[in-house]
This record gives structure tokens, sequence and C-alpha cells, in this order.
């Protein structure tokens, strides 16, 4: 299910970040219903936020939903409480190259925050700009952009996946299986 390495520790909490309709995070919380991981989605649009919300049955005792900015609710935890992030198919603002200076500071403040031994899941994917089918060698220098701008962040980038993991149920991450001429997707398992 998720990548983990060793078993996380009782009432470790998974944060998903941009966590839009809900669909990833309620499933994983219901196939953890027994075990101990508390999971948490931070949506800032708040239809989005109503859908999740509509998704949670009395026994989803283990999830919460906050409809906020993901910036100011990371900012709060202290540090090194957080055990697992999970961001799936980012908006441009936390992803794109060109806004890289705005983000770069963003995951500064969200590697502190978390445990030592955590992780940080990220699914993204890579388009052209003329959103026509990618080559092998645009792709290949891409991903090389990325994987080094998060270890200079101060990311251990552990795995690496030219696709997304099995089973994971995401909006965006069906739309986009559709186009897999067009729209590349990457796997990066970071730890720190
Ligand atoms: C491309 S969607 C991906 C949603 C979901 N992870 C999926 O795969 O279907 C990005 C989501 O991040 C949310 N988002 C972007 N910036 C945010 C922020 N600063 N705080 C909270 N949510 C944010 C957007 O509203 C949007 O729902």
């Amino acid at each position: 299910m998720l990548y983990v390495e060793k078993p996380l520790g009782k009432m470790d909490l998974v944060v998903e970040l941009g966590s839009g309709n809900g669909q990833t995070l309620v499933d994983l919380a219901n196939r953890n219903i027994e075990g101990d991981l508390q999971f948490m989605g931070i949506e800032m649009n708040f239809s989005l936020y109503e859908k999740s919300c509509s998704l949670l049955t009395k026994d989803n005792n283990n999830i919460t939903f906050v409809n906020n900015d993901f910036e100011y609710v990371i900012s709060t935890f202290h540090n090194e409480s957080i055990s697992m992030f999970l961001s799936i198919l980012p908006h441009p603002n936390y992803i794109g190259k060109e806004s890289e200076v705005n983000w770069k500071s963003f995951y500064e403040m969200m590697i502190s925050k978390m445990k030592r031994y955590g992780q940080f899941l990220l699914i993204t994917e890579y388009t052209n700009e003329l959103l026509s089918a990618v080559s092998v060698e645009e792709y290949v220098k891409w991903r090389k952009w990325i994987i080094l701008t998060f270890e200079a962040i101060g990311f251990d980038v552990n795995v690496v996946a030219d696709h997304a993991p099995n089973g994971f149920l995401s909006y965006y991450l069906s739309q986009f299986s559709n186009d897999t001429d067009r729209i590349k997707i990457l796997t990066l398992l970071m730890g720190k």
C-alpha cells in the first residue's frame, strides 16, 4: 500500500498536501482501519473539502480533513512531528520549474516538520510546453532536474519509479492515465 520500509509507529500521522476530493486518503484510511495511523488531508478548495467530508463514515475515526492552506497548517506543527507526507499531482505552484524559487522554501519548512525517519511520497507529472508526445530524452532531463532539486533541499531520494504506485486512487491520476504519451508520471519516495 504505502511504501513504508518499516512499519510506522503508534499514532503516526500521514498528511496529504492538496487532498482534492479526498478519494486517495479515504481509501488509504479504510485500508488501515484496524491500524494505528492517523490521516490528515489538507485542501484549500471548499467544495473539494466538502466532497472529502461526504466520503467519511462513522468508522473513519482515523482521518481528518482540513479546509485551509497547507503552507499555513504545516507551519503550525512541531518540528519532527509528522511521519509521512503525501503529495499527489501537486499544483504547478508547488512543482513547476518556473516557480521553483517560490516553492523551495515551502519544502524546506516541510522537511523540518518530518520525523527523522519520516517519508515524503511525491507523485508528479511531466508534460511539455506544446502538450505533444514527450520524448525519453526530455523526460529523463526533467527527472534529473527534479531529483537534484529535492536533494538540494535536503531529501534523500530512496525510490524512483516512472509510474504511479499500484493501487493508488486519485481523481487526477485516473484522468492522466488515459494520455500516457503526453503525460509522464514520476513517483519519488524520499527520506531525510
Ligand atoms: C492537481 S490537484 C490534485 C488533487 C488530488 N491530490 C488528486 O490527485 O486528485 C491539486 C490540489 O491541491 C490543492 N492546493 C493547491 N495549493 C494548495 C494549498 N496551498 N493548500 C491547500 N491545498 C492546495 C488544489 O486546490 C487542488 O485540489
